[in-house]
Parts: structure tokens; C-alpha cells; sequence
């Protein structure tokens, strides 16, 4: 066995995907941020977001999202959107690292806005996923993540490229064609591989539903 080594990382970002996250504030202005502290239970989907976050303020003054999932293949949109921020002015602490304000996110990424089917925020076409959601509680985050937020969200309404269907079904994605962007400690990665066969996959996903 390999041995181990007590360390203290900085960031725990083990590996999580990319989202997009469309939201609209009581202005009406539109944002779009990248980020990957995210997670799904049932129709239920978790966000991590910093709290002084446009799309927390956005969110919190809506209510609404979508949450665009970009495969590898739009890994250039996401970058473009680093280091933005829709908040006017930029936090000094931002600042200090290279965020600058950026009003037309879709513009800056180089995506096309399309309209959603059962909230007021954008989709963002090129992703191959949209999950339109509508807040359920927001829940400040407390410990040493004193600045951050987890919101619940409920999925309301699901739209996938045709292609990621498994042939012949009404409403699975196959995970051999999906192949979600993956950030881990900063960087961008794609999936491998399925590795074997998986014991869980024995249930028919409807016994989720
Ligand atoms: C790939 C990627 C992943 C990110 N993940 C997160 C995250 O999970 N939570 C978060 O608050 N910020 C995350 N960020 C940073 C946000 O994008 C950043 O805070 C941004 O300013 C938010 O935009 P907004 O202020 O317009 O909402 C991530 C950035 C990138 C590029």
C-alpha cells in the first residue's frame, strides 16, 4: 500500500462538474456564472455559491435559475467566463486576484441565449443540458465556510440534445454519451471511460422517480 501523508489543503475540490448558472435579478439583467460546487437528490439539485455572488443576490431576488451542464466540448465558453463577476463595483478581494465586472456574461462567453420553458432566465443553447429550477430555501453555510451559501433548488422542467437519449426510450440519458466537464483543484477534465460493469445499475431508474 501506498503510504499517506497528513497535508492541509486549501481548496477540497476533489472533482465535481461544471455548471452554468443562468438567473435574472429584480432589474431584469440577465447573469451566467460558472461554478462546480454542485450536487442532485432526486429532483432536488444543491449549489454552492459565494455569498457576496451576483447569482446568490439574484437568486435570492427571483428565485429562478437554469442550470446549464456544458459537455468538454464547451470548456472555451466556461473559461471565458472566469474570473467575471456581474457585481458593479468588484469586491477588493476579487479585485485583488483579477475579477473584473462584466455586464453581458452570454456576450463574454460567446453563447446564445434561448428561452426557457417554465422560468424567466435564459438557457444557454450550446450546453447539452438545461435544468430549469426554482428556489426552495437558501441556507447560509456557517464553520469556516462562514462566506458561502448552499442553495436547494427544485427541478422544474428538463431539456436535453436528442443525442444523449438512450435510443428508443422517453426520458433516459445515456452516460456512455454524456460526457459532462469536470473542474478538479482549478483544472478542466473530461471523463474516461466506463471502468466495469456497476452493481446499482441492476435498478430500473424509474424506481427513483
Ligand atoms: C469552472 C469554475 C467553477 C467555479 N465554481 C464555483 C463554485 O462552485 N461556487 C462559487 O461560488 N464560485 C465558483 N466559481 C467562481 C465564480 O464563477 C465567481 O465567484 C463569479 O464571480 C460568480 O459570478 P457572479 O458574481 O456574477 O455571480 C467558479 C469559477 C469557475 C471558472
Amino acid at each position: 500500500m501506498t503510504p499517506h501523508v497528513s497535508i492541509d489543503p486549501s481548496i477540497l475540490y476533489f472533482g465535481t462538474p461544471v455548471v452554468l448558472v443562468s438567473t435574472i435579478g429584480a432589474d431584469g439583467r440577465p447573469n451566467l456564472a460558472p461554478i462546480s460546487s454542485v450536487f442532485w437528490l432526486g429532483h432536488t439539485a444543491v449549489i454552492g455559491l459565494g455569498r457576496r455572488s451576483r447569482t446568490l443576490a439574484n437568486l435570492a431576488e427571483t428565485g429562478q435559475c437554469v442550470l446549464n451542464l456544458p459537455s468538454v466540448h464547451q470548456v472555451g465558453a466556461v473559461d471565458r467566463l472566469a474570473l467575471t463577476t456581474g457585481n458593479d463595483p468588484v469586491s477588493a478581494r476579487k479585485r485583488a486576484v483579477g475579477y473584473r465586472y462584466e455586464p453581458d456574461k452570454f456576450g463574454r462567453a460567446g453563447v446564445t441565449p434561448a428561452e426557457s420553458t417554465t422560468v424567466a432566465p435564459s438557457r444557454v443553447a450550446e450546453c447539452p443540458v438545461h435544468l430549469e429550477a426554482t428556489v426552495t430555501h437558501i441556507h447560509a453555510l456557517g464553520g469556516s465556510d462562514g462566506g458561502t451559501a448552499a442553495v436547494e433548488l427544485t427541478v422544474t422542467h428538463v431539456h436535453v440534445e436528442e443525442s444523449l437519449k438512450v435510443a428508443g426510450t422517453a426520458n433516459r440519458i445515456d452516460p456512455d454519451r454524456w460526457r459532462p466537464l469536470i473542474m478538479s483543484f482549478q483544472q478542466f477534465y473530461g471523463l474516461g471511460d466506463r471502468v466495469r460493469p456497476s452493481t446499482l445499475s441492476s435498478i430500473a431508474e424509474e424506481w427513483y422517480r
